[in-house]
């Protein structure tokens, strides 16, 4: 570790955490450093399945938003690479997500403020700062970045399988060998439940003997990437949104959901093409061996029940208002992720201003609403989906939340984080109207119209 008071000590090193020591790494007065218990950066590997892609453009790296020179863009990574060329020709709709992760691997492996293998177990704070014990001894720090990404979110009755028949979405990649001549199924409607099925439905050798595919969407829906909906991801945006009630966060964010967490369209395309092969081009002479695949929108699983060697998914079905039932040998949960405070800030707990959800309260600058000093602060990466909107667990804004983020360590604007007006007129204040304070406010839950309440 080190014996002197660092300005940052960064928990975790996904690509939030990343992009932040990228940012810092063009800063020569911020002496930070971060650490991940992994021994390497890995971006997701257990769901790094084949010909995954990017859902978002490879310009939203982790700097080249606000910093389009440093040597850490993806741009600059090609060049090292020597496959510029070869990148513009293959001319991707959607960068394969193995290129990605490679870049992101290819960063972590340069900067030498990154510290793997090396585990927090807990953050203490004393008169002077943080102490954040880990693997290998005590650091002391100014400031933490807490970059320890989202907890897989499992449904109650994930408890009653067998801990050999299901997997979280986030481990798919180790179980799939395990699905063969078996009857899977796939709950959840996101892109991580579209992935695995169109991967499971690709298996020729050791196919699945049938998948269900069951969302709790009305249908499978896809990402909303138009233009006016990627007005949703710019720092402006992120900005207005802040200025909003706590209802009103909420509800906006519910409404946008497709916007972050919808399937990309050649992901449904691609499935439905598959699917038409499977039904009417397979069979028992084909080359390619069939998969009998049932897809079930609208469903809810509420529970399971054990059946000799397998389980009865019961699910309430939202289109017809029945109960249905599926049966499956193995279960894989794409059943999404949820914000969770980790373990090591337990000293700290008690100290963070936290909403009703427990989630810390989250500043215009990513710090943590807290009652320690006011120089100490504890930087929050990927926790304000409520505070700053549905940008914040997507790649869209790295570059620039780590801007900002450096700007409030440093204490001077090192980066340039404002822009223009956005060409959307978002809130009252922009029109030049007043702002309705006090009596006249309309930001209380029960204000809102039903359409805001979705
Ligand atoms: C499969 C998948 C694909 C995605 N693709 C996209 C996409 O294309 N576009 C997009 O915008 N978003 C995408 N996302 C959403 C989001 O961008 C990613 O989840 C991203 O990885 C979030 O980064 P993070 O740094 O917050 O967390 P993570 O990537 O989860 O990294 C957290 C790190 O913290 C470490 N850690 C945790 N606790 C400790 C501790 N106590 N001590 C030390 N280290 C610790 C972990 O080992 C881990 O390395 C995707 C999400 C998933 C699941
Ligand atoms: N290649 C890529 O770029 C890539 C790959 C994977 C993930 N991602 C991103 O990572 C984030 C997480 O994606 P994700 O797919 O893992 O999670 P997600 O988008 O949150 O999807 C989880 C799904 O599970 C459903 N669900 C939860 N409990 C259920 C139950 N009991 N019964 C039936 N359905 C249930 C949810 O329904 P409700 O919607 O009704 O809650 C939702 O459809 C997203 O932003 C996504 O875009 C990107």
């Amino acid at each position: 570790m080190t014996d002197h008071t660092l300005d940052l000590a960064g928990i975790g090193i996904g690509p939030f955490n990343l992009s932040l020591a990228a940012q810092l790494d063009a800063v020569a007065d911020i002496d930070a450093l971060f650490f991940d218990r992994a021994p390497a950066f890995d971006w997701h590997p257990g769901m790094m399945l084949p010909e995954v892609a990017l859902q978002t453009s490879f310009l939203k790296d982790l700097v080249t938003a606000v910093n389009p020179t440093s040597p850490w863009s993806f741009l600059a990574y090609l060049v090292a690479q020597k496959r510029f060329y070869e990148f513009l020709n293959a001319d991707f709709g959607a960068v394969p997500r193995q290129e990605f992760a490679r870049y992101l691997a290819w960063v972590a492996a340069r900067l030498p403020s990154l510290c793997f293998g090396t585990a927090i177990h807990e953050v203490r704070f004393a008169a002077d700062g943080f102490r954040l014990r880990g693997d290998g001894g005590t650091v002391r720090a100014r400031n933490i970045a807490v970059g320890v990404g989202l907890q897989p979110n499992l449904p109650a009755f994930a408890g009653k399988l067998d801990p050999r028949d299901h997997v979280h979405s986030a481990q798919a990649a180790s179980c799939l060998d395990r699905t063969a001549g078996r009857r899977v199924a796939v709950i959840g409607g996101g892109q991580s439940g579209a992935e695995i099925v169109l991967t499971l439905l690709n298996r020729s050798r050791d196919a699945p003997a049938s998948v269900d595919w069951i969302s709790r969407r009305p249908n499978f829906q896809p990402i909303d990437a138009t233009p006016f909906t990627n007005e949703l991801f710019t720092p402006g945006y992120v900005e207005r949104f802040q200025a909003l009630s706590e209802a009103r966060r909420r509800s906006t964010v519910a409404h946008q959901k497709l916007a972050g967490d919808g399937i990309s369209p050649a992901t449904l395309q691609a499935l439905y093409q598959r699917l038409y092969t499977v039904r009417h081009l397979t069979g028992p002479h084909a080359a390619d061996a069939s998969v009998a695949a049932r897809l079930m929108p609208h469903r809810e699983v509420v529970d399971v029940e054990r059946a000799g060697g397998s389980y009865r998914l019961l699910m309430r079905n939202g289109f017809d208002g029945r109960i249905d039932v599926a049966q499956a040998d193995i279960v894989i949960l794409a059943t999404g992720y949820r914000f969770a405070l980790p373990p090591c800030l337990d000293p700290l707990r008690d100290r963070l201003r936290l909403d009703a959800t427990g989630r810390p309260q989250i500043g215009p600058d990513f710090a943590a609403a807290w009652d320690g000093p006011a120089r100490n602060r504890v930087f929050v990466l990927n926790g304000g989906l409520i505070s700053h909107g549905i940008a914040e667990p997507q790649l869209s804004l790295m570059a620039w939340r780590s801007a900002v983020i450096v700007n409030a360590v440093a204490g001077r604007a090192v980066f340039e984080t404002d822009l223009p007006p956005s060409p959307v007129t978002w809130s009252s204040a922009e029109c030049g109207r007043p702002v309705h304070d006090g009596g006249g406010r309309l930001d209380a839950a029960e204000s809102l119209s039903p359409f805001e309440m979705v």
